[in-house]
């Protein structure tokens, strides 16, 4: 498999966002077969199930965007030892309605960045277990907890060139995960879609 197109949702919406100085730094990795593109969350309304069936145009064309990717990044900062309401409210729209789970079955993989000690565990942790549920295919090994808190100089770069190691250790095992699902005999676009009528949530 060469160039698998790997959507990125950054948790941190801020301007200063150490997560978004994360994704920049992994973009100048220059990843050979890696395509990142991202996907601004924070324009995202908040999930109402009024809206899920004629839903606005920016979730519109977030569900395009995760049925054209090979592959799902998740970057996450540390919220109260969860992940932020902005992620949850993108990942229930793609989840939603009842039946047309765009998740089903698309790899990926999780990252965080906090100025904390435990380097965002809790939040991957929780996130995990909502991914899990949602049936996608989450890489395992190697896990990633950062702390960021003199991480990055002036310009936002990565200071530490053991990170970039590690994140290039990283990117190499998840690019061997995608590989799996993107074989002839494995349809990772497939997705299931159950009729409404047979959800036990309406
Ligand atoms: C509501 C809130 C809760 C937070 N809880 C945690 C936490 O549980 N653990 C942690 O390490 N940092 C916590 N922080 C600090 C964030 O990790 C820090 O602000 C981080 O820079 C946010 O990510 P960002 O820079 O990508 O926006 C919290 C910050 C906020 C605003």
């Amino acid at each position: 498999m060469t160039n698998a197109k790997i959507l990125t949702l950054i948790g941190g919406i801020s301007r200063d966002s150490l997560n978004k100085k994360l994704f920049n730094s992994i973009q100048e990795l220059s990843l050979k077969d890696l395509q990142f593109e991202s996907f601004d969350i924070s324009k995202l309304p908040f999930f109402s199930q009024d809206l899920e069936m004629d839903p606005p145009d920016s979730v519109t064309s977030f569900k395009e965007r995760i049925r054209e990717t090979d592959a799902l990044l998740l970057i996450t900062p540390e919220y109260n030892r969860s992940f932020p309401g902005v992620l949850k409210n993108a990942i229930d729209w793609g989840s939603r309605p009842y039946g047309h789970n765009l998740w089903e079955k698309k790899p990926a993989a999780i990252l965080g960045a906090s100025p904390g000690n435990i380097g965002t565990f809790g939040a991957q942790h929780h996130l995990r277990q909502v991914l899990a549920y949602l049936n996608m295919y989450v890489l395992g090994q190697p896990e990633f907890y950062f702390n960021a808190k003199d991480a990055f100089d002036v310009e936002g770069k990565l200071i530490n060139s053991k990170t970039k190691e590690l994140l290039l250790q990283f990117f190499e095992e998840f690019y061997e995960h995608i590989s799996k699902f993107n074989r002839p005999d494995h349809n990772i676009k497939e997705y299931i879609s159950h009729g409404l009528e047979d959800s036990p949530f309406i």
